[in-house]
C-alpha cells in the first residue's frame, strides 16, 4: 500500500476554508481544503471527489487536462485516504445545483492535490445510510465516531453541557472538582476498588458519586456548587447504565425540597428548552412515590400515555377462581390493565408470549378476559370467564371501566410483585403498541419515596436513596416503630419511563445523621469508622442543605432519541464492562501486583466469551 506519495504528508499546506464553507458566492476564490475522501467518481478524464470533514462535504472536480500530476494522484485515493487540495472555487450552473448538501451550489477545481495519509480496508463504511454490528463499531469506535451521526450526538452533548455551565453559573452555581481516589460511598452498587502502593495493603474507592464532598463544601460556605463529574459504579449493566457515567452533581444550602425543585426546575426549563429550540418544559407536575407505584407499577413512570393499574380485588373476590382467594387471602392484590378497543389484536400466541413476559418480572403468571359483542349483549371470552358469575362481571366492567373489544391483562399476587410486574407488562405495551408520541417528552418529579428499604435476605433496613438523605420530619418518629412508613425528603427527576436525576434534602444535624445510622444497623464504631468525618463536620455548623444529580448520559440519550447511553459516550463500555478498542480490563504483571502487595487467586472458568452488548 504504501507509496512515494505518503512521504508527501510531511509537508502540506494549511486550509483556507473547511469543507461545509464555501457557497457559490465563492465563485473564483482560490482556496485550500484539507480532509477525508468520503467518495470518488470516475468519469474518464475527469474525477468527482467529495472530500468531508467535521463541517461538511465540498465537491472536489480533477480534471486531466488541466491538472495531469493531481489527476494522477486523484485516480490511486480510496475511502478515507487524507488529502489536501488547491484549487479554485466554480458556481455550479443552476441545473447542477445539489439542494442536499450545504455546499451544493459550488464545487472546487483542484490545480494541486496531497495525499496526506492512505487508508487500510476499513471494517465497515463511514456512513450514516449503512449498518454495522456494534461489536465492529465499538472496536474500530474512531471510525465509528467518524459517521456524521455519532458525530452529532457528541456536538449535542458538548452543547448542552455548555448550556448548562452557563445557566448553573447564572444561578450562581459554583464549580468545584472533588477527587477521584476516595473512600466508599454507600450509594448502593459494589465499588471499584484501587490500591494504594504507598499505603501498601490499603485500598481508594473510586466514587459512586460526589455525594459527601458536595455536603462538605456545604459545610465550607460554598452555598451552591455544582459538576459534571465521572462516576464509578460497578454493577450490572443494562442500556441506560454504564460502569463509569456522568452526573451533572449538584448541591444547594439554606433550602428546603420546595425550593430545590422550584431551583432545578427553571434551570432545566431553561436549558432543556434552549437545546431542544422549542418549549419541551413548561412547568414540571410531581406525582408521588405512592401514586406512581400504584397506577404505573414504577417509580419512573412513562407518562405519555393512560393504560392505568387497576385494582379489581373488589369483583375477584367472589369469583370461585381458588387463586384469586388464596391472594386475596394472603394480603395480596388482583389488578388489571385495560387495553381499549384491541382486544380482537391479541391472539392466544401473543398472549402467551405476555405470559413469559410477566414471569420475568417476577410475576406467577398472567390471566386475561375479552369483552365482545354478542347476540344477547355484551359476552366475555377467556378461560377466567367461567370462574366469575353475571353480576360478578358486571361488577368486574364497572371497576376496570372496560367496554366492548377491550382486553383485560390480569395478575394476582403480593402488592409490589403485582405493581412492578404490571408495570414492566405496560411499558412494554406502551411501546408495541404505540401508545405514544415518539417525540414527546414527559418530564416529571416523583417525590415521597420511602426512607429505607427491607433487605429480605439480611433481615435489615438498608436506606432507599442513600443514608444521608433526610427523612421527612412529619414521620420522624416513626423511625423506630414502623420504618417502613417513614416517607424521605426526596425526589427524582423522570422523563419518558427513565430516571433522570435522583436528589434529596441532607441529615444536617449530626444526632438524626447518627439516628438513620443506627436504624440502618451501623454500630457507633462503624459510623465513626466510615463517616467519622462527616459526622465531625457535621458539629461545626453544618447549615441545613440538599441537593440532586442527574444522569448527564442518560439525558442526552433522550434528548437525542437514542436508544442506548453508550451511543452519546464517546469511548462507552460494553455490557459486560470491557473496552473492545483498548482491550481493558486486562491482566497485571505479578510485578506490578507484588508491588502493590496483592496475591492472586485463581479465576473461575467464566461461561461465555461471547461479548453481550
Ligand atoms: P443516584 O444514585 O440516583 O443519586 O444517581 C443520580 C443519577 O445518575 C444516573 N445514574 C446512572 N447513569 C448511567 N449509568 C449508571 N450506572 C447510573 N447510575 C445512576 C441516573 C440517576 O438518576 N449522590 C446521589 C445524588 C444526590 O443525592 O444528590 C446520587 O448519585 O440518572
Amino acid at each position: 500500500m504504501a507509496s512515494s506519495q505518503s512521504t508527501s504528508a510531511a509537508i502540506f499546506p494549511r486550509r483556507s476554508h473547511h469543507c461545509g464553507q464555501l457557497r457559490g458566492e465563492d465563485d473564483g476564490a482560490q482556496v485550500t481544503l484539507l480532509g477525508w475522501v468520503q467518495k470518488r467518481r470516475n468519469l474518464g478524464h475527469i474525477i468527482f471527489i467529495d472530500v468531508r470533514d467535521r463541517y461538511g462535504l465540498t465537491q472536489l472536480v480533477v480534471d486531466q487536462n488541466a491538472a495531469p500530476a493531481a489527476y494522477a494522484l486523484a485516480e490511486q485515493l480510496k475511502h478515507e485516504y487524507v488529502i489536501g487540495l488547491k484549487g479554485r472555487v466554480r458556481r455550479r450552473p443552476e441545473t447542477m445545483v445539489n439542494t442536499s448538501m450545504a455546499t451544493g451550489a459550488m464545487e472546487v477545481l483542484a490545480d494541486e492535490l496531497f495525499i496526506l495519509n492512505e487508508c487500510g480496508v476499513l471494517p465497515f463504511s463511514i456512513d450514516d445510510e449503512r449498518e454495522a454490528s456494534e461489536a465492529l463499531r465499538l472496536k474500530y469506535r474512531y471510525l465509528d465516531l467518524r459517521r456524521p451521526s455519532m458525530q452529532g450526538k457528541l456536538f449535542a452533548r458538548s452543547h448542552l453541557k455548555q448550556l448548562f455551565s452557563a445557566a448553573f453559573t447564572e444561578h450562581n452555581f459554583v464549580d468545584v472538582e472533588t477527587p477521584y481516589l476516595y473512600k466508599s460511598t454507600p450509594e448502593g452498587a459494589r465499588e471499584f476498588l484501587v490500591p494504594s502502593r504507598v499505603n501498601p495493603g490499603t485500598f481508594y474507592a473510586l466514587p459512586q458519586s460526589p455525594q459527601l464532598f458536595k455536603q462538605l463544601l456545604m459545610i465550607a460556605g460554598f452555598d451552591r456548587y455544582f459538576q459534571f463529574v465521572k462516576c464509578f459504579r460497578d454493577e450490572d449493566l443494562r442500556a441506560d447504565r454504564q460502569p463509569e457515567f456522568t452526573q451533572i452533581d449538584c448541591e444547594m444550602a439554606f433550602v428546603d425540597q420546595e425550593l430545590v425543585l422550584s431551583t432545578f426546575e427553571i434551570i432545566l426549563t431553561q436549558t432543556i428548552n434552549r437545546f431542544m429550540g422549542r418549549e419541551c418544559i413548561s412547568t414540571v407536575p410531581r406525582m408521588t412515590y405512592a401514586r406512581a407505584l400504584e397506577s404505573y407499577g414504577s417509580d419512573k413512570p412513562d407518562t405519555r400515555f393512560e393504560l392505568l393499574l387497576t385494582d379489581i380485588s373488589a369483583a375477584a373476590q367472589h369469583s370461585s377462581f381458588p387463586l384469586f382467594a388464596q391472594t386475596l387471602a394472603a394480603g395480596g392484590i388482583i389488578n388489571t390493565l385495560v387495553v381499549k378497543g384491541r382486544a380482537e389484536e391479541f391472539s392466544r400466541k401473543r398472549l402467551d408470549e405476555l405470559n413469559e413476559l410477566v414471569k420475568k418480572h417476577g410475576l406467577s403468571g398472567l390471566a386475561w378476559l375479552k369483552k365482545k359483542a354478542g347476540a344477547g349483549g355484551e359476552t366475555w371470552q377467556g378461560p377466567l370467564g367461567k370462574f366469575f358469575a353475571p353480576a360478578q362481571l358486571e361488577h368486574l366492567s364497572q371497576l376496570s371501566g372496560a367496554s366492548e373489544n377491550d382486553l383485560l391483562l390480569i395478575a394476582a399476587g403480593a402488592y409490589e410483585q403485582v405493581k412492578l410486574g404490571l408495570g414492566a407488562l405496560r411499558t412494554h405495551l406502551g411501546k408495541e403498541l404505540g401508545l405514544y408520541e415518539k417525540d414527546a417528552f414527559n418530564f416529571l418529579w416523583i417525590t415521597d419515596f420511602p426512607l429505607l428499604e427491607h433487605d429480605e435476605a439480611n433481615q435489615r433496613w438498608l436506606a432507599r436513596h442513600h443514608p444521608f438523605t433526610m427523612a421527612n420530619p412529619e414521620d420522624i418518629h416513626l423511625l423506630q416503630s414502623d420504618p417502613g412508613r417513614v416517607r424521605a425528603a426526596a425526589y427524582d427527576f423522570v422523563c419518558n419511563g427513565y430516571e433522570i436525576g435522583g436528589g434529596s434534602i441532607r441529615n444536617h444535624s449530626p444526632a438524626l445523621q447518627r439516628m438513620v445510622f443506627e436504624r440502618i444497623g451501623l454500630s457507633e464504631q462503624e459510623a465513626q469508622e466510615k463517616f467519622g468525618f462527616l459526622l465531625e463536620a457535621l458539629s461545626f455548623g453544618a447549615p441545613p442543605h440538599g441537593g440532586i444529580a442527574f444522569g448527564f448520559d442518560r439525558l442526552i440519550m433522550l434528548l437525542t432519541q437514542g436508544e442506548a447511553i453508550r451511543d452519546s459516550i464517546a469511548f462507552p463500555k460494553t455490557q459486560k464492562a470491557t473496552c473492545l478498542l483498548t482491550g481493558s480490563p486486562s491482566k497485571a504483571s505479578p510485578e506490578a501486583l507484588k508491588e502493590l502487595y496483592i496475591a492472586s487467586v485463581a479465576v473461575p472458568a467464566s461461561g461465555s466469551a461471547q461479548e453481550d452488548l
